[in-house]
C-alpha cells in the first residue's frame, strides 16, 4: 500500500489572502484583506448550548485521527453518497453523508421531485417553505442522509440569465432570506442538517471551476473574481445568509469562485471575519466539490470539512487527509483549530441529530443497481448498495400545492379561469412528457418535453410526472370539453388547423431552461446564453395567437425570459408563469388554470423588457487574460427592480406582480413605533481558544492500521505511509515552522475582541439589529366575489441618494373572503432600517428621512407613511 502525496499541499496556502494588491493586466485587481486567527465555536451561542455540551463529551474523547478523519471527505464516489467523511467506529458514529440536493434526493429512487427553490419563494408563503424543507428533510432522512445540500442563497440572481437561480429563491435579499430561515428550521425539524449555499458571490457558472472552463476551450488558470464591496456584501449578497445563520443552520458550503481574487474556500475574509465572527456562525463549512485548492491555509480561513475529501475527483491525495495530520502535529495547523472543525461538525450534528446512533445509508448515488460495489470508485465491495426505501409519504401534495401557489398569473384578460371550456387545445411540447423519459437526461441536462426542474446537481429523480397535457385531458374529459393537443412546436400547419376553429380556447406551453455549469446544453454552458423563449416559443406563441384570439400562454423557466414581442397582443388573454414546479407540474397548472386554487403567486423576479435593462449580465468572455475573470459588481445594490427603478426603465412585469381571480383594495396605513432602545454595539473579547483532549506525538501512532481493515483504492484516509515526516508529506516547504509559513495571527490563540456588528451569544449578527422598530398595519379588503389569497408587501425607502428607491422589507399571505377586510401587520427591525457604514464598519440608521410602504408589487405602492 502506498499512498502518493501532494506536493505543495500545505504550500499554496501561504497565498490564501496576498498581503498586497497585485498588478495584473495593467489593473488592481480587488483585493480581500486578511483575517486571522479562525474564530473558534462559542459553546454558550444561543440555540447551540446543550448541542455543544454533547459535542464536547464526544470531541474529548477522538483521537487526532479521529478528528482528521471526520473533516476530510473519503474521496469522489468512494460511499454512497455524493460525499462522505470517515466513520469514527470506536465512538460508534457511522461516516457521515452529505448529499444533494435543495429540491430533493438527487438520483435516488422513490424520493419525491418538489418545486424549486424560486418556484417556492414565489408563493411568498412562509408556511409552505417551511413545510418543503420539513418534507425534504424526511426525505433524507428516510435515505440516511445527515447533511442536505440546500438551501441556496448564492446565486442570490444577479443576473438573469445565470444558470442557477432557480435552485435559490430571488435575487431580493429579503425573501430569499426569508426561504433560506423557514426552509432551514423545516429541514433541521425534521431531523437532519441543512446547508447553505453557495457562499458567497457564486453569481454564474461560466468560469467557477478551470477544469471546467477549460473543457470548454477557455484557457484561464484561475476561477473568477467576483469583486464585491464592503456594503453591497452586507446589504445584499449576506444578507440571506445572516438569515440563514439566525435559524440556526447546521453548515455552509463555500464557493468555487474567487471574492475579491481570494478563493471561496480560503478566503479568510468570507469565512472567518463575515461569517464566524460578524455573523457568529456555530456551525461548520464544508467546501464545494474540489473547490478547496490548498491544506493548512484554508484550515486556517475557517475551512471545516473537505469535500469531497480528494484534491481532484480521484486522484487519490488530499490537501488534508494525512497531510492535516502532519500539519497538526507539526504545528503549522494549531490544536485547536482542528477541535474547533470537530467540534463544529458534531455540535451541528447533535443539535440536529441528537444521537449518533443512525439509521444506514440505505441508497446509492452512483447506481439504482440493488447490488454494487459500496465503494463505487474502487470497485470494491459488493454487496447491496440500494434498499429502495420509499420515502415519499404524502409529499406529492405539498408539491402540487406549492406549485400551484407559486404560479403567477401575470395577465388574465377574463378568459380565466376556465369554467368547462367546449374545446380545450393543448399546444407544445412543454406540455408533454420527455418520449424516452423523465430522467431520461443525467441530473436533467436537457429540454426533452414539460419543464419541470433545472439542471445539474440540484435535481432529483421524477417519481413520475405529470405532464400539462396529461392532467388537462383529464379533466377536461370530466367535464365533457372537446380536447386536442399537438406536443411538438414544429406542426405549424397542424396547429393552425386546430386552433382556427370556433370556439377553442388554446394553451401554449413554453419553456427555458438552464443549470449547473458542467453541462452544456445547446451552448448553454450552464449560464443561458440569451433570455428568449427556447424551441422557437416566441414564434408558436405567436402564430398561435395569430390563428386563435383566445390564447393562453403558461411559461415554466428558470427566471425571467423576455415577451416584449406578444405580451401584449388582445389575443393572448392570459399568460402564467409556473416556474418550474416538480413532480405534480400537470396537476398543480390546472388547479390554477381552473380556479381550484387562486392564483396567489408574485413574481419573485422583474420581467424587463430588454437583457439590458436588467444591468447587470453573466461574463461569457475572459477579461484578464488567462488569469482570473474578473466580475465587478459595479452596480452595487441595485440589481432586479431596484436596478430599473434606479434606471426608471418600464418594465413589463415588475418583481412582486401577480394576479388573483378576485381585487383587492387597499386602505389604512398605521404605523407603530416601538420602544427599541439604542443601538449597543457589541463589546468585550472571546474566551482563549480551548483545546479538548491530547494526542500523541509519535508518529508510529499515525501510521496505516492494515491489521484492522484493507486499504480500499483511492480512499482518503488520515493516515501516514511512512514515520518520516517529510516523506509522508512531501512538502517542499516542509520545515518550515508555522510562523514563517502561516500569514499573520492564524495560529494565535488569545482572546479575541469582538466584532461591535456581531452578537456574543446571538448568531445572525448584533442582536439589536432584529429589534423591531416600527409595525405597520394596513387593511385589505376583498372586492371580488370569489375567496382569494392575497400578498401584501412592505417596502421602504431609506432615503439616502445611494439608496434604492425601495426595498422590500417584509410581506404577508392573507386568505379573505369576498367582501371581508384583513388586517396586514409588516414590522420593520433596524436591519431593515440600516446601512453598512464600512467606515465603523456596522449597521447605522442614517438621518435620511424614511418612508413605508404597502401594496401589491415593488411598482403598485398605493400607500405610504412616513417613519417618524
Ligand atoms: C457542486 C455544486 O456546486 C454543489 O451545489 C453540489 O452540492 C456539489 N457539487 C455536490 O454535488
Amino acid at each position: 500500500m502506498k499512498f502518493s502525496i501532494v506536493v505543495a499541499a500545505l504550500a499554496s496556502g501561504a497565498l490564501a489572502t496576498p498581503k498586497y494588491p497585485q498588478k495584473l493586466s495593467k489593473r488592481t485587481l480587488e483585493y480581500s484583506p486578511p483575517v486571522y486567527p479562525s474564530p473558534w465555536m462559542n459553546p454558550e451561542a444561543d440555540g447551540w448550548e446543550a448541542a455543544y455540551t454533547q459535542a464536547r463529551e464526544f470531541v474529548s474523547q477522538m483521537t487526532l485521527l479521529e478528528k482528521v478523519n471526520l473533516t476530510t471527505g473519503t474521496g469522489w464516489a468512494s460511499e454512497q453518497c455524493v460525499g462522505q467523511v470517515g466513520a469514527i467506529p470506536r465512538l460508534g458514529l457511522r461516516s457521515l453523508c452529505m448529499h444533494d440536493s435543495p429540491l430533493g434526493i438527487r438520483g435516488s429512487d422513490y424520493n419525491s421531485a418538489f418545486p424549486s427553490g424560486q418556484t417556492t419563494a414565489a408563493t411568498f408563503d412562509r408556511g409552505l417553505m417551511y413545510r418543503r424543507g420539513y418534507a425534504i428533510g424526511q426525505e433524507a432522512r428516510g435515505k440516511g442522509i445527515n447533511v442536505i445540500l440546500g438551501p441556496v442563497a448564492g446565486p442570490l440572481g444577479r443576473m438573469p440569465a445565470a444558470g442557477r437561480n432557480w435552485e435559490g429563491f430571488s435575487p431580493d435579499p429579503v425573501l430569499t432570506g426569508v426561504g433560506m430561515a423557514e426552509t432551514i428550521k423545516g429541514t433541521q425539524d425534521a431531523g437532519v442538517i441543512a446547508c447553505a449555499k453557495h457562499f458567497i458571490g457564486n453569481e454564474q457558472e461560466h468560469f467557477r471551476q478551470v477544469g471546467e472552463a477549460r473543457g470548454y476551450g477557455f484557457n484561464i488558470s484561475e476561477t473568477l473574481s467576483s469583486n464585491i464591496d464592503d456594503r453591497t456584501m452586507h446589504e445584499l449578497y449576506l444578507w440571506p445568509f445572516a438569515d440563514a445563520v439566525r435559524a440556526g443552520v447546521g453548515s455552509f458550503m463555500c464557493s468555487y469562485q474567487q471574492v475579491n481574487n481570494s478563493y471561496g474556500c480560503q478566503n479568510s475574509k468570507l469565512m472567518n471575519g463575515l461569517l464566524k465572527d460578524e455573523l457568529g456562525f456555530q456551525g461548520f463549512v464544508m467546501s464545494d466539490w474540489q473547490a478547496q485548492h490548498t491544506g493548512a491555509a484554508a484550515a486556517a480561513s475557517g475551512l471545516d470539512m473537505s469535500m469531497p475529501g480528494d484534491t481532484e475527483f480521484n486522484t487519490g491525495v488530499s490537501f488534508w487527509g494525512t497531510n492535516l495530520t502532519l500539519a497538526v502535529l507539526n504545528g503549522t495547523v494549531p490544536a485547536y483549530r482542528i477541535d474547533d472543525m470537530a467540534m463544529r461538525i458534531m455540535a451541528a450534528f447533535f443539535k440536529v441529530q441528537k444521537s449518533v446512533e443512525l439509521d444506514p445509508i440505505n441508497f446509492s448515488f452512483w447506481t439504482l443497481d440493488t447490488y454494487g460495489p459500496i465503494h463505487w470508485a474502487a470497485g470494491e465491495g459488493y454487496q447491496q448498495i440500494n434498499y429502495h426505501v420509499d420515502v415519499r409519504a404524502d409529499h406529492a401534495n405539498l408539491i402540487r400545492e406549492i406549485a400551484a401557489k407559486g404560479t403567477v398569473l401575470l395577465k388574465n384578460t377574463g378568459s380565466l379561469p376556465l369554467n368547462k371550456p367546449k374545446f380545450l387545445a393543448v399546444i407544445g411540447e412543454d406540455a408533454g412528457p420527455n418520449p424516452n423519459g423523465p430522467n431520461s437526461c443525467a441530473d436533467r441536462g436537457c429540454d426533452n418535453g414539460t419543464l419541470a426542474m433545472g439542471w445539474g446537481s440540484g435535481t432529483a429523480n421524477y417519481p413520475y410526472l405529470i405532464t400539462p397535457d396529461a392532467a388537462l385531458q383529464a379533466r377536461a374529459i370530466k367535464d365533457g370539453s372537446r380536447y386536442e393537443s399537438i406536443l411538438t412546436n414544429y406542426a405549424a400547419s397542424q396547429t393552425k388547423a386546430l386552433v382556427s376553429q370556433d370556439n377553442v380556447t388554446a394553451i401554449v406551453f413554453v419553456n427555458a431552461d438552464s443549470g449547473e455549469g458542467y453541462i452544456n446544453f445547446d451552448g448553454n454552458m450552464g449560464d443561458r446564453k440569451n433570455l428568449t423563449l427556447w424551441r422557437d416559443g416566441d414564434a408558436l406563441v405567436k402564430n398561435v395567437s395569430s390563428w386563435c384570439s383566445n390564447t393562453i400562454v403558461v411559461i415554466h423557466s428558470t427566471g425571467p425570459v423576455l415577451i416584449g414581442e406578444w405580451y401584449d397582443s388582445p389575443n393572448i388573454t392570459a399568460i402564467l408563469w409556473a416556474g418550474l414546479p416538480g413532480q405534480e407540474s400537470g396537476n398543480s397548472i390546472t388547479d390554477v388554470l381552473y380556479g381550484k386554487v387562486n392564483p396567489s403567486g408574485r413574481s419573485p423576479f422583474t420581467w424587463g423588457a430588454t437583457r439590458e435593462g436588467y444591468g447587470a449580465d453573466v461574463l461569457y468572455t475572459p477579461n484578464n487574460g488567462n488569469g482570473a475573470p474578473q466580475q465587478d459588481f459595479t452596480e452595487g445594490v441595485f440589481i432586479d427592480y431596484r436596478y430599473f427603478d434606479k434606471a426608471n426603465t418600464s418594465v413589463i412585469y415588475e418583481f412582486g406582480h401577480g394576479l388573483s381571480y378576485t381585487t383587492f383594495k387597499y386602505s389604512n396605513i398605521q404605523v407603530q413605533k416601538s420602544n427599541a432602545g439604542v443601538y449597543q454595539p457589541t463589546i468585550g473579547q472571546t474566551t482563549p481558544a480551548p483545546t479538548f483532549g491530547n494526542y500523541s506525538a509519535d508518529l508510529n501512532d499515525y501510521l496505516f492500521p492494515s491489521e484492522e481493515f484493507p486499504y480500499v483504492y483511492q480512499y482518503i484516509y488520515p493516515y501516514l505511509n511512512t514515520t518520516d515526516p517529510r516523506n509522508a508529506s512531501g512538502d517542499p516547504h516542509f520545515g518550515q515552522t508555522a510562523e514563517e509559513f502561516m500569514p499573520p495571527h492564524a495560529i494565535d490563540d488569545s482572546p479575541q475582541p469582538l466584532l461591535r456588528s456581531s452578537g456574543k451569544n446571538a448568531p445572525g449578527g448584533n442582536p439589536a439589529l432584529y429589534d423591531v422598530l416600527y409595525t405597520v398595519t394596513a387593511d385589505i379588503t376583498n372586492t371580488g366575489s370569489i375567496v382569494g389569497d392575497e400578498v401584501p408587501q412592505l417596502y421602504v425607502s431609506l432615503g439616502g441618494p445611494d439608496d434604492p428607491k425601495v426595498v422590500l422589507r417584509d410581506f404577508g399571505k392573507l386568505r379573505i373572503e369576498p367582501g371581508q377586510t384583513a388586517q396586514f401587520k409588516g414590522v420593520l427591525t433596524r436591519r431593515d432600517l440600516s446601512n453598512w457604514d464600512v467606515v465603523l464598519q456596522d449597521w447605522v440608521v442614517s438621518n435620511y428621512t424614511k418612508m413605508a410602504y404597502v401594496g401589491k408589487s415593488s411598482r403598485d405602492l398605493g400607500l405610504s407613511i412616513v417613519l417618524s
